[in-house]
This record gives C-alpha cells, sequence and structure tokens, in this order.
C-alpha cells in the first residue's frame, strides 16, 4: 500500500456555518501526519481548472474556525458528471468530465480526496469513489435532511438563527395583533421549521412531512384571537404543501439549476388575510440562515467530522462518510448516506411534543 503524502479537500453545495471549522480540522490533522494539503477552489471547479488549487498550510487556516461560508469558494452547480456547458445559441447543456477530475488528482499527485457537502456533493463523490477515487466525505447541510448521521453541521446554527427571529417576531406580532408567517429553509424537509417553531413557541408550524389542510390552519389563529391572545405565529417549512396542492416553486430558476423552494409564507399570507379579519405579515429568513458564525455545536461536531476524516484516510477507509453516532463519530458507506434523504419521522418524540404542546401543525 502505498503512503499518503498529499490529500485534497473541496466544499460543495450551498455553504453552511461550519465549512472553516471542517477545513481548519482537516489540515491541521493532516499536517501533523506529515501529509500536504490541497485546497480545490468553488467544488470541482479548481480540479477542472487547475489554477484554482490551492496550499493549505497551518497559516491558511489559522483563525478560521469561528468564520461563516468556506474560505475555498463554493457551489451548487459544479458536477462534473453534468457539467454545465453554455453553447452558442445561449442553451445550457451539460457534458461528463468526470474522467478529467480523477485524471487531475492524478496530476497533482493526490492520494485521496476529502468532499464536504450535502446530499448532491456526496452523490458526486460516490460516483468518482465507483470510478476509483479514494474519497471520505463530510456531511454538510443546514437542512439535516442527510441519512445515517444523526445531524449535519451547520443545522444547529441555522435553528439558532430562526429561533432569535422567530423571538423577536412576537413583540411586534404582539403590538399590532397580527398574525407573522416565516418562511424558512429545508427544501422538502421540515427539520428547521420544526426545531425552531418549537423553540421559538410558534402557534402552527407547516413541514413537508405533514401537507397540512388551510382550514385547521385557520381555526388555530381564530382560536389565538378569541382566547385574547391577538396575535399569531405561523413558521412555515419552504417545501410545506397543502394535502391538496403542491409545493411553492421559485418560476424564474435559471435553466440548468435545481429546483429552488420560495414562495408559501407569501402565499400563505395572502389566504389568511382574505379568510380571517386579521393583518397579516410575511417573512422570509432565506440565506441569513446560512450565514455567520457556527455556534459552538456546530463548531465542535465540524471539527470532529474533519479530524474524524483524517482518521479515515489513514486507516484507508475510502468510500465512507463520516456520520454522528453519539457519543462516537462513524465510518459509514457513502451509498447508504445517499440512498435517500432523511425526513422528520412523523412519530418522533418531537412531533409530539409540538402536538402535546398545543402547536398546530396544519392536520
Ligand atoms: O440546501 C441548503 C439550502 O439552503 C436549502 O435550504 C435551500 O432550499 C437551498 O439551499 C437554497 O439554495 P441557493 O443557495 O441555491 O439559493
Amino acid at each position: 500500500m502505498s503512503e499518503i503524502r498529499r490529500i485534497a479537500l473541496s466544499t460543495g453545495g450551498g455553504d453552511a456555518p461550519g465549512l472553516n471549522a471542517v477545513i481548519r480540522a482537516i489540515v491541521l490533522a493532516a499536517t501533523r501526519r506529515g501529509w500536504e494539503v490541497l485546497g480545490v477552489r468553488k467544488g470541482f471547479g479548481g480540479l477542472l481548472n487547475d489554477d484554482t488549487i490551492l496550499r493549505l498550510d497551518v497559516e491558511a487556516v489559522r483563525g478560521i474556525t469561528h468564520l461563516g461560508g468556506t474560505i475555498l469558494g463554493t457551489t451548487n452547480r459544479g458536477n462534473p458528471f453534468e457539467w454545465p456547458v453554455t453553447q452558442p445559441d445561449g442553451t445550457l447543456t451539460t457534458t461528463d468530465r468526470s474522467d478529467e477530475v480523477l485524471q487531475a488528482v492524478d496530476r497533482l499527485g493526490i492520494d485521496a480526496m476529502i468532499m464536504i457537502g450535502g446530499d448532491g456533493t456526496l452523490r458526486i463523490a460516490q460516483g468518482l469513489a465507483l470510478k476509483g477515487l479514494p474519497v471520505v466525505g463530510v456531511p454538510k447541510t443546514i437542512d439535516n435532511d442527510l441519512a445515517v448521521t444523526q445531524v449535519t453541521f451547520g443545522f444547529h446554527t441555522a435553528v439558532q438563527t430562526a429561533t432569535d427571529a422567530i423571538d423577536k417576531l412576537h413583540s411586534t406580532a404582539e403590538s399590532h395583533e397580527r398574525v407573522m408567517v416565516v418562511e424558512v429553509m429545508g427544501r422538502n424537509t421540515g427539520w428547521i421549521a420544526l426545531h425552531s417553531g418549537i423553540s421559538g413557541t410558534a402557534d402552527v408550524i407547516l413541514i413537508p412531512e405533514i401537507p397540512y389542510d388551510i382550514d385547521r390552519v385557520l381555526e388555530k389563529i381564530t382560536s389565538r384571537y378569541t382566547i385574547g391572545r391577538n396575535f399569531a405565529i405561523v413558521v412555515a417549512a419552504e417545501g410545506a404543501l397543502p394535502a391538496d396542492g403542491t409545493e411553492v416553486l421559485v418560476e424564474d430558476a435559471k435553466p440548468g439549476a435545481a429546483k429552488r423552494y420560495g414562495g408559501i409564507a407569501e402565499q400563505l399570507g395572502r389566504v389568511i388575510a382574505e379568510r380571517t379579519p386579521h393583518e397579516v405579515r410575511t417573512l422570509v429568513l432565506g440565506h441569513l440562515q446560512r450565514g455567520g458564525s457556527p455556534i459552538t455545536y456546530d463548531r465542535l461536531v465540524a471539527l470532529r467530522f474533519g479530524a474524524a476524516a483524517v482518521r479515515c484516510v489513514e486507516q484507508r477507509q475510502f468510500g465512507t462518510m463520516v456520520a454522528l453516532h453519539p457519543p462516537d463519530i462513524k465510518a459509514v458507506p457513502l451509498e447508504d448516506a445517499v440512498r435517500q434523504i432523511k425526513t422528520v419521522p412523523l412519530d418522533s418524540d418531537t412531533v409530539q411534543t409540538a402536538r402535546d404542546l398545543g402547536i398546530s401543525l396544519g392536520d
């Protein structure tokens, strides 16, 4: 077995608080083993464009643990198996450049790669692993929708941001006796909505896993005013949908871009205003949830994931992803990690807690 001398790491997909902490842990743990670390800029862009590879040494990762974003940059339009190509007439097509990634890895003398990303990036990692790339994945996403890990880093920071916002909305909602509808991220899962909605004491929480009946939502809002609590807070996951309808998407998504959620708060707000006497205001938290410093929990998980990924490389546990299985971090097969997304289990204690607290889930 050849010795590990040089590894490369990349960050793909949407950013999440904690990415820089993972990078720092990888660089420090690898450097201690005498390895060289290369940082690939902008997902795979750097490997397909070798002017964007950085040498990451201890100096390069000094003071970045608490910083949001990623010093390597990222993209959610960089799948080497479906690399976007703009044709002369402006139309967008895709081409498979995965072989070029393997050639670049060879040319640069990279012995192993650590890829930090969500389900899209880890699916790419799995595809490259099947083609022979020695790769270890690290689970990242604020959505917390990755299977086989208890949590992804970034999730708890996003929940904290959303909870802080819901807390602040209470006073203005109460002063004006309004209904406030807050839209949070999560794609087609309701983790952020459920956790921030319960913690922020929302009255209604709508998640994609429980399609809602608008009459139940209106009943809950009306009951608040009937008992003299003259305001209501509705937290809607961006992927929430009515039992007899579909999710709300952003229509002007660029060709070839991933499906974009957005607009549920506006849609709900309009119906609530039409069908109740109350004033309604809406708020889309959007990318605020992805920004800023990771909270302590995410920093620690991110640092643990980074160090564990280096140990996986050392032990040649390739084709795996590091995963939190409290109290340990384990290596799980990448194929298990990407088989299906993790949705909120309807029989979970957290869902039951919401119901026991009298929060309407719209059903
Ligand atoms: O997956 C993370 C996430 O923030 C989702 O919650 C959201 O739907 C999506 O990314 C937004 O992506 P973009 O950065 O392309 O707007």
